[in-house]
């Protein structure tokens, strides 16, 4: 009899986790940087890449192409070239690199780089108004893009 109950109360954990991973979510202000990583995945959920791919090129969400170009994307029409570009980027970054870069980027390249927090309350220098107070990205789409960027291999 115990075993059953053991048995029937690992069940239902299984069954809710999917929302309690919500609930594990990382707060912004508390993402831990340890030497330009973010080891820890900010919601427990692995990321989606497809679902990443769309977030990276949504001009209201990531933006991305706004300054980086991406032969693999090379059909969405803006293509900035103010940054690095991003084919061949799993090659130099890890995903947890990968992950410290997309939350904040100051913590990782310098205080005055160009490209925004998107899971910080610090965006960058020209926030728009609408966004103080909150992230760009939400932590799950920070995931799906870390797991889009770590599709880009050369
Ligand atoms: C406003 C411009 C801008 C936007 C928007 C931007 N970045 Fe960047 N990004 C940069 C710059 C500039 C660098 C180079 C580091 C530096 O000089 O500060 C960089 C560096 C990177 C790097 C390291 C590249 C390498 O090969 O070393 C990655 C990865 C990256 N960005 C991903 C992203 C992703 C993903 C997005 C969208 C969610 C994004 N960036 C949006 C400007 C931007």
């Amino acid at each position: 009899m115990r075993r059953i109950l053991a048995g029937a109360a690992c069940a239902i954990a299984l069954a809710v986790h999917p929302l309690a991973a919500f609930a594990d979510e990382i707060a912004p202000a508390d993402v831990a940087f340890d030497d330009m990583k973010v080891t820890t995945s900010l919601t427990g959920v692995p990321g989606n890449p497809e679902e990443g791919a769309k977030a990276f090129a949504n001009r209201g969400l990531g933006n991305c192409l706004a300054c980086h170009a991406l032969e693999a994307l090379s059909k969405e029409q803006f293509h900035g070239d103010v940054a690095p570009t991003l084919d061949g980027v799993a090659d130099r970054w890890s995903p947890e690199e990968l992950r410290a870069i997309i939350v904040d980027a100051k913590q990782v390249f310098t205080e005055e780089t160009m490209m925004p927090g998107f899971y910080s309350l610090n965006v960058g220098l020209n926030v728009r108004k609408d966004l103080v107070g909150k992230t760009v990205l939400t932590a799950q789409q920070v995931e799906d893009v870390v797991a889009f960027l770590a599709t880009l291999k050369e």
